[in-house]
């Protein structure tokens, strides 16, 4: 887990909240948090991103396994994009420096972030700098390494209720492309059997199809944008509703939470607000998280499945 936290970080620069106060002087720099991304790998030495967020740079160098390995050189063989929010896509564009780049979206996010968007001539500063991968509903995407060959992981993208981003609200219709989740498989190999995760960072809802995705799954990654629907409202800093974002609460009855609970892989909230209370293992909020099995995903957070 390269960055746990939704768009704005934890602590948010422009944020007083009484949560960000305290990941400010609460002396624990671990409570702090960059903006969702995701490094995935079948190999331990070819990655995959799952979403670039404005804070790429510092994640990529936070883990060495991001690192070049020759003068010009980069392990990341490509980057997955599960929506086209500023948090997911801004990254892309740190990742100017004329390295070919290979970016799995569905064709709305795509069309997003580079259809009359003049920064990304910076993506196109010579032919191939981008080559673009076109994920469609239901259809078992192979991730490629950076020298053609199969990377042994796959993604599914599966449909999930989202929005298009802040920024392209009213430009264009909204479409059922917005936003995926990606039901992401290690493929057997003769020394490990298959391996899936459920990755659903953004959903406004949960859908039959989307719970029996998470099921199948060994690892789950849901949203944990906000505890409760009113949560920016009571705290005076918005007046949107979690539903008004596209972000299915996690607690209370019906929430993200208690559907999780009877899951049983290993499940984790990821792209949470500054504002959530379970932010710190203290609440009890991230009391009752921990008393359903789940985990609230933190930066720096490794793995193997
Ligand atoms: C979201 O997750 O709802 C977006 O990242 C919000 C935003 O773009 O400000
Ligand atoms: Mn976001
Ligand atoms: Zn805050």
């Amino acid at each position: 887990v390269l960055g746990s936290a939704a768009g704005g970080g934890f602590p948010q620069w422009n944020c007083g909240c009484p949560n960000c106060v305290r990941a400010r002087t609460d002396g624990a720099s671990g409570h702090r948090r960059t903006q969702e991304s995701v490094a995935i790998s079948a190999d331990g030495d070819e990655w995959f991103l799952l979403n670039a967020s404005p804070e790429i740079r510092a994640q990529i160098e936070s883990f060495e396994g991001l690192h070049p390995r020759a003068p010009r050189h980069s392990p990341i063989s490509g980057i997955v994009l599960t929506n086209g929010d500023m948090d997911h896509v801004l990254g892309l564009l740190s990742l100017r420096e004329s390295h070919p780049l290979f970016i799995y979206a569905t064709d709305a996010v795509r069309r997003g972030f580079s259809e009359k968007n003049v920064l990304y001539r910076t993506l196109q500063r010579f032919p191939g700098q981008v080559t673009w991968v076109h994920l469609s509903f239901g259809r078992k995407t192979h991730l490629a390494l950076a020298s053609g060959k199969p990377s042994g992981l796959t993604v599914t993208p599966v449909a999930v209720p989202g929005k298009p981003p802040v920024h392209l609200e009213g430009v264009a219709p909204a479409t059922d492309e917005e936003g995926i989740g990606l039901l992401v498989q290690r493929e057997a190999t003769d020394e490990t059997t298959q391996k899936t995760l459920a990755y659903f960072s953004s959903f406004g809802a949960l859908t039959p199809e989307m719970e029996a995705v998470m099921r199948s799954a060994d690892c789950v990654f849901a949203d944990g944008t906000f505890w409760s629907n009113d949560e920016l409202l009571r705290l005076g800093l918005g007046t949107k509703r979690a539903e008004d974002m596209a972000h299915a609460p996690v607690g209370g009855s019906g929430g993200t939470l208690q559907r999780l609970a009877s899951m049983p892989g290993r499940r984790l909230f990821i792209h949470i607000n500054n504002t959530n209370p379970m932010l710190f293992p203290d609440s009890a909020e991230a009391a009752e998280v921990r008393n359903a099995g789940v985990e609230v995903a933190h930066d720096g957070l490794e793995f193997t499945l």
